[in-house]
């Protein structure tokens, strides 16, 4: 076999690697060391250099039916042909009335509107809007205050990494964040939770602490709180028992609106749809994106429930109810994407399946305890994490490392500080799950 990673140079080579600035990356080491994909079909990549590689990340967290998904791929060059744009101010086009009525029918739980958005940041920033808007709306105008959560991920808007909770996302812009934020601990500790599998049944009493804000700042001025049901983006963290009832009930109990970022945990991720029918927790406020469309068309948004949508229809018909919106809010390309996903979802069954396969990549996730660095496991869903211990000084280097070893032997994986993530798309067999873990394990074995 060729060495992988000067295969990989070579078929890169005769690109211009320096003016992309790429994203969340480390510019400098990538463009030394390029690794490219060219192709995605189901379940794999191929890399630059001709080689398979088992998507363990349903790219990032998006493409829930597996990668080109003919069906969705078919429903856009479709529309493609019929309908490339419309404004979404003052007009309207059918794809965006039809994705929303499909949307909001299959979320149920009171969710009957929808606003869209392209990205999830933008779906943060949405839902904070509209919270702000609400209260004000109904004359609480008091009500400014964000409650987030140390660990959380929200995206990147302003609004997003004032609410988040990771400190490098936020520490270079200290000088801008949104004021009145304040957060919930993280719920993560390992002396009490490590290796747990699903829910920890420690930490419910964490959410306590909303009450202590609450008691701090005086309920009157907190307009919403935002938590990921399951907080992807840092590594898996699983909500213990208990602890998503308990935010519901204090912030029912004093006015304030909870808002469930289910970017990463909707549309099947973690089972069902969304959260409310996994852990029988009902927020105000859905925020999605990346699985709306199985990543094909990037879409987002924000669900409300109907009391939230009613509050801003009043006043005069002709003037505007609220002033926010995008000029691709609801794009007839992503909008036809989206139908398509949700009708993938529904006649594939992929939800059921997500729900059949947890406790294979449970099992398979779990027996990698033992192995080298490993210092914690957990899972949720189609979600699972390995946290290693670090090198001394060297804080994510053995992550990132297994994370090339991988990619350079044929999957690829996702790492956050010391952490593995697997996050397949709904459409892994038993034994690709299989060949994903086993592959983990050999570069557990050999990574230093
Ligand atoms: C929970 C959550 N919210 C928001 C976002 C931001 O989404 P985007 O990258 O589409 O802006 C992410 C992205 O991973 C996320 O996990």
């Amino acid at each position: 076999m060729q060495d992988p990673i000067a295969s990989n140079q070579d078929a890169a080579a005769n690109l211009n690697l320096a003016p992309l600035w790429m994203p969340f990356t480390h510019n400098r080491l990538f463009k030394q060391h390029p690794r490219m994909v060219v192709q995605a079909d189901g379940m794999y990549y191929t890399t630059a250099d001709g080689r398979q590689l088992l998507d363990g990340l349903s790219g990032l967290w998006c493409s829930n039916a597996g990668h080109r998904h003919p069906k969705i791929v078919e429903a856009v060059k479709a529309q493609l042909d019929r309908l490339d744009f419309a404004p979404p101010f003052q007009t309207g086009h059918d794809k965006g009335f039809e994705l929303a009525a499909a949307l909001t029918s299959a979320t149920g739980h009171g969710f009957e509107h929808v606003f869209f958005t392209n990205s999830g940041s933008e779906a943060v920033d949405t839902a904070l809007k509209i919270a702000l808007a609400y209260h004000k709306t109904r004359g609480d105008a008091g009500r400014f205050r964000f409650i987030g959560r140390a660990r959380g991920y929200h995206g990147v808007g302003f609004g997003g990494i004032s609410v988040g909770g990771m400190v490098a996302n936020r520490k270079a812009f200290a000088s801008a964040l949104i004021p009145g934020v304040d957060h919930l601990p993280h719920t993560h500790d390992l002396s009490q939770m490590a290796f747990s599998r699903g829910q920890p049944t420690w930490g419910g009493h964490l959410a306590e602490e909303l009450e202590r804000l609450v008691q701090l700042h005086d309920a009157s001025t907190i307009a919403a709180v935002i938590v990921e049901p399951m907080q992807g983006s840092a590594g898996v963290l699983v909500p213990p028992l208990g602890y998503l009832e308990r935010l519901r009930e204090i912030c029912t109990r004093h006015g304030i609106l909870l808002i469930f970022d289910e970017v990463i945990t909707g549309f099947g991720r973690i089972g069902p749809m969304f959260s409310a029918d996994r852990f029988g927790v009902v927020p105000d406020i859905i925020t999605f994106a990346k699985g709306i469309t199985s990543g094909v068309i990037p879409l987002g948004g924000a669900l409300v429930q109907k009391g939230i949508y009613d509050t801003f229809m009043t006043g005069p018909d002709h003037l505007v109810e609220f002033f926010h919106g995008y000029t691709y809010s609801g794009h007839p390309l992503a909008c036809a994407a989206g139908l398509a996903a949700l009708e993938v979802y529904r006649s594939e069954d992929l939800f059921g399946r997500s729900a059949a396969l947890a406790p294979v990549l449970e099992a398979a996730i779990h027996s990698l305890r033992g192995e080298p660095h490993v210092i914690d496991i957990r899972n949720c869903g189609m979600a699972a994490a390995v946290e290693l211990e670090s090198r001394p000084g060297a804080v994510s280097q053995r992550a990132m490392d297994i994370f090339h070893y991988c990619f350079d032997h044929g999957a690829m994986v996702r790492y956050t500080g010391e952490i593995i993530v697997l996050g397949p798309a709904l459409t892994i067999s038993e034994t690709q799950i299989t060949q994903l873990v086993e592959l983990l394990r050999q570069a557990l074995k050999a990574v230093p």
